[in-house]
Parts: C-alpha cells; structure tokens; sequence
C-alpha cells in the first residue's frame, strides 16, 4: 500500500543518495513535460488511463524506459518485470517497491501511485482508484493552478503551504523562498510532500502534520498560500475535501486566525468558498470575517451557483455512478442547505495582508474576466494601487496627481455600418497580460486615459476635456474622478510612483 499514514508501512527511499539515484534515473529516461508531450502529442496530465496513447509509438520509442515510465506513473498499466526492472536500472526494482511506489506482482509490476511531471516538479500523489479513500490525496487539480497562478512571487524569506496535499504549492514557492514548512493534518499528505520534496531535492522544505495553524502556532511566515478543503457540504468523509465544520466555517477560521503567524506587510493568499445566507447581503457577512484581523484584503469572486448545481458538481466527483446513491447524496445536501439557510455558494481568491496599527481596507470585486498567465504581481500591484487612493484623500488630492496610462493597456473599439460609416457601438480599456481588467469606456474617458502621460494633472485634463465639452470644470470633475478612482484601482491608470 502506497503512502499509508502513521502506522502503514515505510513511504519513500531510505537515503539522500538514493533520492539523488532515482532522479538522476527519470531526467535520463527524459520523464518530464516536455518530452511526454513529444512523444504522445498529449500533456503528462491528460493521458487516457487506457494507454490508447501510446498505441501511435514509432519504432525507436516502443519499449524504451521513458514508455515504461508512463506506463507505470502516469498510465497505470502492468509492465513485464522484466521492462520495469531495465527501466528503474542502476536502482533495484526491489527499493521501488519498498520505497511504496511499486508492487511486483509475479512477473509484473504495477505503480502504486501517479508521478506526474509539472512545471518543471515531480509530484507523487495518490492515483485515481484511490478516489474513495477518506485521506485520499489529489494532485494537481483546477484548484491547485488556480492558486498557482494567483500566488505573490516576490522573493520572501518564509512560507507556508497550509493543507498541502501533495505539496504542490509549498514546493513550486521553494523557487522564491528561502525556507518553506508544509503543513497538512493528513499524515500521508504529509508523507507524500515528504517525497516529493526529496524526489525535487528541495531539502529547504519542511514537512509537518497537524490541524490548521497548530504545527507552527509559534512561527512567523511572509507568505502563507492555502488551497484548504473549502467544500460546503454535510458530509465528513474526505480530508482533502470536507473541512468539518458547519457550513463555511472552515476558510471563516482560517482567515480568522492566519493573521497571528503572518510577518507585518506578509502575504496570506486562500481559496474560498462561502455561503449566501437568506435575508443576509453576502458582502456584508464576508467583510465581517476580516475585521479585527489587522489585515487588508482583497476578495475576488470568481463564481456562484445555486445549490443545486453546487451539490451536483461536487458530489459527480466523488460519488461512484449509482443514481440511488446520488439521489440519496443530493437530497441530503440539499435539506443541509435549507436548514442552514444557504442559497447559493460563491467561490474566490482572497489576498490578505497583514498592516496593522492603522485601520484596514477591504475590497470585494469580481475576478476580472481573464487571467492572462501569472498574476501575483498584479494582485501585489492591486494592495499599493488601493493603498494610494486611500491616502490621496478627497478629490482635491485627486485632482493634483499625475497618472500615466499602463503600458499594458489597450483600447479595444467595436464599431457597426450605420448610414454608410462605421460607428463606435462599445469601447473598451483592457489590460493585456495577468489579471486582465477591463472597463467599458465612453469616447471621452477614452480620450481622457489616453492623455494620462505622467506629465500633466488630472486637474489639468479634466479641465481641458470640459472646456472641449462647453461644460463647466468643476460639473465633469466629480464623475470623472469616480472613474479614474476605478481605472487606478483596476491598474489600467497609474499613479506617480506606482508601477505595473
Ligand atoms: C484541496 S486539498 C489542496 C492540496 C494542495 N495544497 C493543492 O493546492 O492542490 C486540501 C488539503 O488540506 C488538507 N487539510 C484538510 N483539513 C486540514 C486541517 N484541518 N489542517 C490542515 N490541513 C488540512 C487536506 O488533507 C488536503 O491535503
């Protein structure tokens, strides 16, 4: 049995230099991304558990030990002993399997867990028919990539993967930190981050089981990043999943006592779902779960559903493919909801900061429409966009700065055939990379943003736009400061001093 927890038998190499062995062994054998993706024309991820994929194989790459690799790690297949032997060579096939990661079945050989190949880590997980296990532990899902792609990527002394699974995102901030703890109540969550940090010979990650903050109540990090199990459901039946606590209470306490092993300035980044409550703005309760912590943040909101379709999504994904049983599954979630008076779920990113001795800001916002590639700089741009307009003050102050258009900025125009001509139906400012934000626009604002050069103050443009206008400075200024307080906000204006 792969990664058993406390009491199962051993999970991993016994030495350093073995760990060193069998990575020497998979960078041989070519097992990483790119060169799957050469070979089956498929990602590492997405291979069919079939093996229908490797069918197409050419001559030269049929039975060469980056196919049995596949086979073994990602496939799931049976390999001969034989094959799986030459495969795993200088190393014996007999550390594989009491390292846990293989059984030798007579003459053939079968991998006990998936190694996937991502973004440049090996990540050892549980493989799929482990899907019923209560501490079944996943890999990368949409999730995980999501958090990924949100994360701070500034260069930080400390950092905590809270709930870390496979290790994912403690391993991939090993990049930017100079020390990394991983944490996760699971112990073979635990076990498996233990691997995988070994196997990626990142000795700068420290593995601890424990629930929540417990395991470094007495440590201080700069960046805390945690995708924790956010589910709201009634059931108690995966760790990965369900965070036993009523309703959202789980991602309520996390963000309610993150604050206290944040560094001042550091960052806590979470996914979150929460819950709408009848007779309750949601904005309302959700600002509510901040207050006191001595933390900014910043809620993106990226979906609601209704419960139904909540329900329907999650329990899809666990429940074997038995109408009764999902019928039963359902009905009882949905009575969960009634009686907790929960109509829809929303999901999103939340980005705290911890500032403390002055009064906090929060904002709450949609996720803008796309996410262009990484966007951790944006989301550190968005904290000193927001910290800006507080302290500029009134409109007074407003008026006297001097913003510049981004460089990443575009006006995009689309224009219908009216009475001959082209006319301009919708307009609208984008930014073009990371978190693309975007703003429709009128042909004034339009003209009003592209004048912003970093040269001449908005007092100084507004009143050129109104005398254009034939309208009096002071009418167009209090509307058009409203939009440009937006515009900075959503970084597609700039401050003086302010860069991105
Ligand atoms: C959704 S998975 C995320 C795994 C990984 N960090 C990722 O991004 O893919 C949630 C993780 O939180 C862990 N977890 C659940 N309850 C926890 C608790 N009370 N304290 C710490 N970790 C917990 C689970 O074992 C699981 O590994």
């Amino acid at each position: 049995m792969p990664a058993g927890g406390d009491d199962d038998p051993r999970f991993g190499f016994l030495s350093a230099a073995d760990y060193a062995t069998a990575r020497a062994l998979l960078t041989a054998a070519g097992y990483a991304e790119k060169a799957i993706f050469e070979m089956v024309g498929l990602s590492a991820d997405s291979l069919p558990r079939d093996g229908g994929a490797l069918l197409a194989l050419g001559e030269a790459e049929r039975g060469s030990s980056l196919e049995t690799l596949i086979l073994l790690f990602l496939i799931g297949a049976p390999v001969e002993a034989d094959r799986a032997r030459q495969a795993l060579q200088p190393m014996d096939a007999g550390e594989w399997a009491e390292a846990g990661l293989i059984a030798v079945e007579g003459n053939l050989v079968r991998g006990l867990v998936r190694l996937v190949p991502f973004r440049g880590l090996w990540l050892a997980h549980d493989r799929p028919e482990q899907k019923q296990r209560a501490d079944f532990v996943m890999g990368v899902g949409s999730s995980t990539v999501r958090l990924m792609d949100v994360a701070i990527r500034r260069p930080v002394r400390a950092m905590l993967d809270l709930g870390s699974g496979c290790g994912t995102q403690g391993l991939f901030a090993a990049r930017h930190s100079d020390r990394v703890v991983a944490t996760d109540t699971n112990p073979r969550a635990v076990q498996f981050t233990h691997f995988n940090a070994q196997i990626n010979d990142l000795r700068k990650v420290e593995t601890i089981g424990g629930d929540l903050l417990e395991p470094v109540a007495d440590r201080k990090f700069d960046l805390v990043l945690s995708n924790p199990p956010f589910v709201i459901s009634p059931d108690r039946r995966y760790i990965y999943r369900d965070g036993g606590l009523p309703g959202d209470g789980f991602c309520r306490r996390l963000i309610r006592e993150v604050p206290a092993v944040l560094e001042e300035g550091g960052y806590c980044q979470i996914l979150c779902n929460w819950a709408h409550q009848r007779r309750e703005a949601w904005q309302d309760r959700l600002s509510g779960w901040f207050e006191g912590t001595g933390c900014d943040a910043w809620v993106m909101r990226t979906e609601t559903e209704e419960v139904a379709a909540y329900a329907t999504t999650w329990i899809r994904q666990t429940e074997p493919d038995d109408p009764a049983r999902l019928g039963e599954t359902y009905e009882r979630w949905l009575e969960y909801y009634d009686r907790q008076g929960i109509e829809s779920i929303s999901t999103g990113i939340i980005t705290m900061r911890r500032s403390s001795g002055r009064s906090n800001w929060i904002r709450i916002d949609e996720i803008p429409p796309r996410i262009l590639g990484p966007c951790g700089d944006d989301i550190e741009l968005g904290f000193a966009l927001r910290d800006f307009l507080e302290t500029v003050g009134d409109e007074a102050g407003l008026l006297e700065i001097r913003p510049r258009v981004s460089p990443v900025a575009r006006l995009h125009q689309r224009l219908a055939p009216a009475a001959g001509v082209w006319e301009s139906e919708e307009m609208e400012l984008r930014r073009e990379q990371g978190l693309a934000a975007a703003a429709r626009v009128d042909q004034y604002v339009a003209g009003l943003v592209g004048r912003c050069d970093g040269r001449r103050t908005l007092r100084d443009l507004i009143h050129e736009l109104a005398v254009a206008l034939g309208r009096d400075p002071n009418e167009v200024a209090g509307p058009m400061l409203a939009i440009v307080r937006r515009l900075i906000e959503q970084a597609i204006l700039l401050p003086e001093g302010v860069f991105g």
